[in-house]
């Protein structure tokens, strides 16, 4: 579930303010497929970099499930847990530890040309504490998953641009 209310993003340029979100509201549901649409800068990206927390809001409000909260107050981005526990100000530290549990799949693949499918799928699991085993055991699950598995060796350059 993620509910956004009034969501705005501002890039501060040399030319000005640009509202790359502006007032953006929407809700939703736990399983929901949900399309953005819109023209080239329109914003979308910038939304969903907001939703996964790569970017941080400057106005409005933004809940996910499982992950609390996000509002700005005084200027700063703060996480209130869904517990309700007490505010706690978004700095890069708890960024990090946000962004780790949640996936994407960018506009540009940013995959190793020189790795394989294995070893891109591999690369982010490399400094969690998972075992060699574990890590394997996860790659090859998620390449099932995407019905790759048999391109496991393969090269990026060797895939099709769907693939
Ligand atoms: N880091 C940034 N700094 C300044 N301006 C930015 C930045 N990122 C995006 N913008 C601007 O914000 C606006 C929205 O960009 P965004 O990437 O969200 O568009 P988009 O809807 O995803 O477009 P596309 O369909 O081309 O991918 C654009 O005008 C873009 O130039
Ligand atoms: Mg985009």
């Amino acid at each position: 579930m993620i509910e956004l209310k009034q969501l705005t993003k501002i890039f501060h340029g040399k030319d000005g303010d640009l509202r790359a979100v502006d007032g953006v509201s929407l809700h939703i549901r736990e399983g929901e497929i949900f399309g953005i649409v819109g023209y080239s800068g329109a914003g979308k990206s910038t939304l969903v970099r907001c939703i996964n927390f790569l970017e941080t809001p400057d106005a409005g409000s933004l809940r996910v499930k499982g992950f609390g909260t996000v509002e700005i107050r005084n200027g700063a981005p703060v996480c209130l847990p869904e517990d309700g526990g007490e505010a706690v100000r978004l700095g890069e530290k708890q960024l990090k530890a946000l962004r780790r549990d949640i996936g994407m799949i960018f506009q540009l693949f940013n995959l190793l040309d020189r790795s394989t499918v294995f070893d891109n799928v591999a690369f982010p699991l490399r400094h969690t504490g998972l075992s060699r085993e574990q890590i394997r055991a996860r790659v090859l699950e998620l390449l099932d998953l995407v019905d790759l598995r048999d391109k496991v060796n393969a090269y990026p350059s060797e895939l099709s641009g769907g693939q």
